[in-house]
C-alpha cells in the first residue's frame, strides 16, 4: 500500500496537492488517510472538511493528557524518563476526522529546542507515524514541511516515495534539492517531483532543467480555479475537473513507476 510523502518550499502547492490525491484514491474506493504535519494545519479545509468539524479537534502534539498517559513523562520537558516506544495503536481511529472513505489526522509539530530535540511528545509523535507507515491495510499521504530531517530513519524508509512539489521559480527548486540531500541522508530511496502553478512550456523545461536528478511525475497547470478554492474554503477537488485529469495522471506515473 502506497505511503507517501508530500514536500517542499512553503506556498508551492503541497497542501493542494496532497488534498487532490488523498481525494482521487478516496474516490477510487482506496481507504485512505491523510496526515497534516504542518505547524499551521490547513490539509482539512483543501479536503473539504467543514471548518466546524475541524473546530473540534486538536493537533495530537497539543494532546497533553494523551502524551502524558502514553508516554509517563509531562509534554514539553526533555531529560526525564519516558517511554520511548509508546502505545499508539488506537489513536488513528480515535483522533481522526472521518469524510467520504478518507480519514484525516492532524499531528502539529513539536516546538524544536536545540538538536533533535527528545521530548515525551516527540516520541509519542515519531512512533505514530511510524505506525501509520507500517499499517499494511491503507494508503497513507502525509502532507508535510521541508523539515523531513525530523522524520526517524524508520518511517523514511517505509515511505515508498517522496513527492517533493516545485514552482517555477529558483527558490522552490533549492529547496528540492536540499530535501533531496537530506532525504539521502536519513535513507530514502524514491524523491518525484511535481511542477505545480506552470503556465507555459518554459515552465516545464525550466523544472526539467533545474531538476535533472529527480524523476518527474508531472504538472499541475496554474489555475485560478485552485485558488478561488481556497478563498471559498472548498476542496480544489471540488471545484475543478481540469485538475482532476492532472492529478490522475500523476498517479498514474507515480504507480507505473513505483511497481
Ligand atoms: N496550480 C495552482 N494554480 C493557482 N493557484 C494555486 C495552484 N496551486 C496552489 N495554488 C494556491 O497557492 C497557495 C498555496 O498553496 P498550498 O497548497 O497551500 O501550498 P503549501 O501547502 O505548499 O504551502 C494557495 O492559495 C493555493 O490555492
Ligand atoms: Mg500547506
Amino acid at each position: 500500500m502506497l505511503k507517501l510523502a508530500i514536500t517542499g518550499k512553503g506556498g508551492v502547492g503541497k497542501t493542494t496537492l496532497a488534498s487532490l490525491l488523498s481525494r482521487l484514491y478516496a474516490a477510487e474506493g482506496n481507504t485512505v488517510l491523510a496526515i497534516d504535519a504542518n505547524p499551521d494545519a490547513n490539509l482539512g479545509t483543501a479536503l473539504g472538511i467543514s471548518s466546524e468539524e475541524l473546530s473540534r479537534i486538536t493537533p495530537i502534539a497539543e494532546m497533553k493528557e494523551l502524551i502524558e498517559e502514553r508516554t509517563g513523562g509531562k509534554p514539553g520537558t526533555t531529560g526525564g524518563i519516558f517511554k520511548l516506544n509508546p502505545k499508539v495503536d488506537d489513536i488513528p481511529d480515535r483522533f481522526s476526522i472521518k469524510k467520504d472513505g478518507l480519514r484525516l489526522l492532524v499531528m502539529g509539530t513539536v516546538k524544536k529546542g536545540g538538536s533533535g530535540c527528545m521530548c515525551p511528545e516527540s516520541a509519542l509523535l515519531r512512533n505514530l507515524l511510524n505506525h501509520l507507515v507500517l499499517r499494511k491495510s491503507e494508503i497513507v499521504i502525509m502532507d508535510m514541511d521541508a523539515g523531513i530531517e525530523h522524520l526517524g530513519r524508520a518511517t523514511a524508509t517505509a515511505v515508498n516515495a517522496f513527492i517533493v512539489v516545485v514552482e517555477p521559480g529558483q527558490r522552490s527548486v533549492e529547496t528540492a534539492r536540499a530535501v533531496k540531500r537530506l532525504a539521502q541522508d536519513i535513507g530514502i530511496k524514491k524523491c518525484y517531483v511535481v511542477g505545480n502553478k506552470i503556465a507555459s512550456d518554459a515552465d516545464r523545461q525550466f523544472i526539467t532543467e533545474n531538476l535533472p536528478d529527480f524523476e518527474l511525475l508531472g504538472y499541475i497547470s496554474f489555475n485560478p480555479k485552485i485558488a478561488e478554492a481556497d478563498r471559498k474554503g472548498i476542496s480544489p477537488y471540488d471545484n475543478d475537473n481540469k485538475v482532476i485529469s492532472e492529478v490522475k495522471s500523476i498517479k498514474e506515473r507515480l504507480e507505473a513507476i513505483s511497481r
